[in-house]
């Protein structure tokens, strides 16, 4: 069953391998159930969400703004992937059940939602996605009003509520049903995007601190992950991808984005997610993975690692030379900054480190003319992103006030420059080839410079080999 917002009951999502249900069962089944009435401690989301809503109202004064959460995708047939609500839809509302749909408007706040399921239709014993019996107890809407400090509505009234009104904005392309109740307006629908893009580029202090609490079960992770070095070797890329996946789990809300684990060549490919390698002794490998805690705000680290512990020669000046340029990049986010600062500075490094190399085929300094860039054939993608609840976020930002802006206290990036080359690559020396290197940490613009969120994780090559080694016993 798709996302329903029409208030007639329909029949509950069963599959064809469902035992029938008599009249018998079905009036049993509803009746001697207790009542239920949880009493939810505030979220303490709900203050800075409902100072989000009245600045996204001030945006838009005397507007109606509707941010959907969306609703379960299949994974395959009657399979869905676990559900992880619209960034949007949580960062102004605090909400993260299904289904739910936020409307703000000239100031004033509902939150119409789907509830439990009530005992007096079959839905809670016979429906796969919203019965309790199946997927577990909804939030009453009284107790996602208490939680969230929202008022909150069923969400069969939404129709209705939207029939008629103000100017309306819609936040499109996370539900489908939301969608098809309003004509598309590209001209103001993208508005919002952008506007609940950029709202989120300066983070708060409990942002931050949620981004912090990532970072440090992210360090966990990538520990946990050499503590089993010896199933590691024996198992592969895989055993390190399960292992942060059970950190993830147990101590977040899941990952962020796929994890990338890139024994020796995969390192080259830069989201490789396949993680079907062997971790091989001698090679590097290069783990790009982050937690994304309970609400929802994630962390987006890379450690390349010597598999045996220690560097060879050659990777140890390779990975100083990523890391010195991941330094540069580090250093020049302050505020004030431009956003692309970082880059550029890890490119400078990057590019005369490649000269040095004897593989750029005209000077540094030509290379790192834009017009040029034939340095990036070994660099390859941006050294930076805004971070937060998506791994890449405020993806719907302006350019202006995203990549071709000033840095601002309070945002969040990531500083990740890496060097790349590939197996097949005949212009660099065989002793290159096969070898990928990144070093990613979540940095903090602060009021005089920067702080470094995923610092509990070594970066000099020293240090990794000590942590190693330690981890491993
Ligand atoms: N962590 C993957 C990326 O930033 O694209
Ligand atoms: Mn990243």
């Amino acid at each position: 069953m798709s996302e329903q917002l029409s208030s007639e009951s329909t029949a509950p999502r069963t599959e064809s391998h469902d035992p029938a249900v008599p009249p018998a069962y079905a009036a049993f089944m509803r009746t001697g159930w207790a009542e239920q009435h949880r009493q939810v401690p505030r979220h303490p989301v709900a203050p800075h969400a409902a100072a989000r809503r009245a600045r996204l109202a001030e945006a838009f004064p005397g507007e109606r703004l509707v941010l959907p959460a969306g609703t379960f995708k299949v994974r395959s047939n009657d399979t869905d992937y676990r559900f992880r609500p619209d960034t949007a839809h949580t960062y102004f509302s605090g909400n993260q059940t299904t289904d739910a749909v936020l409307v703000v408007e000239d100031g004033e706040s509902v939150l119409y939602a789907r509830p439990r399921s009530s005992r007096e239709t079959d839905e809670f014993f016979r429906d796969r996605q919203y019965g309790a019996l199946w997927a577990g107890e909804r939030p009453s809407l009284p107790e996602l009003a208490d939680g969230l400090g929202l008022e909150v509505r069923h969400v069969s009234e939404l129709p209705d509520a939207l029939a008629h009104g103000p100017k309306t904005r819609v936040h499109r392309g996370v539900s489908e049903a939301v969608d098809a109740l309003l004509p598309a307006d590209p001209s103001t629908d993208d508005e919002l995007a952008r506007v609940v893009s950029e709202m989120r580029l300066v983070k708060d202090a409990w942002e931050v601190e949620q981004l912090q609490e990532a970072c440090d079960i992210t360090t966990l992770g990538f520990e946990d992950s050499v503590r089993e070095w010896d199933r590691v070797l024996e198992h592969g890329e895989r055993w390190i991808e399960g292992t942060f996946f059970r950190r993830a789990r147990a101590m977040g809300n899941d990952i962020g984005y796929d994890s990338i684990v890139g024994g020796g060549s995969h390192a080259t490919t830069l989201h490789w997610i396949d993680n079907t390698g062997p971790i091989v002794p001698g090679q590097l490998v290069l783990l790009d993975m982050g937690v994304e805690g309970r609400s929802l705000y994630t962390a987006d680290v890379t450690r390349t690692l010597p598999v045996s512990g220690a560097f060879t020669p050659l990777q140890r000046d390779l990975y100083e030379l990523v890391l010195t340029a991941q330094t540069r990049g580090i250093e020049a986010v302050r505020p004030g900054a431009p956003f692309l600062a970082a880059h550029d500075a890890a490119m400078t490094v990057l590019a005369h480190g490649l000269a040095d190399l004897g593989l750029l085929p005209v000077p540094a300094e030509e290379a790192l003319d834009p017009e040029s860039k034939v340095y990036a054939r070994w660099t390859l993608h941006g050294t930076s992103h805004m971070l937060g609840m998506d791994v890449h976020d405020c993806g719907r930002a302006a350019p202006e006030a995203y990549t071709k802006a000033e840095l601002a206290e309070g945002m969040v990036l990531t500083v990740e420059p890496g060097l790349y080359f590939q197996a097949d690559d005949l212009l660099v020396p065989e002793e290159l080839r096969g070898i990928g290197i990144r070093i990613e940490d979540d940095i903090l613009v602060t009021a005089d410079g920067s702080r470094n969120l995923s610092a509990a994780l070594p970066r000099a090559s020293a240090d990794v080999e000590e942590w190693m080694g330690r981890l491993r016993g």
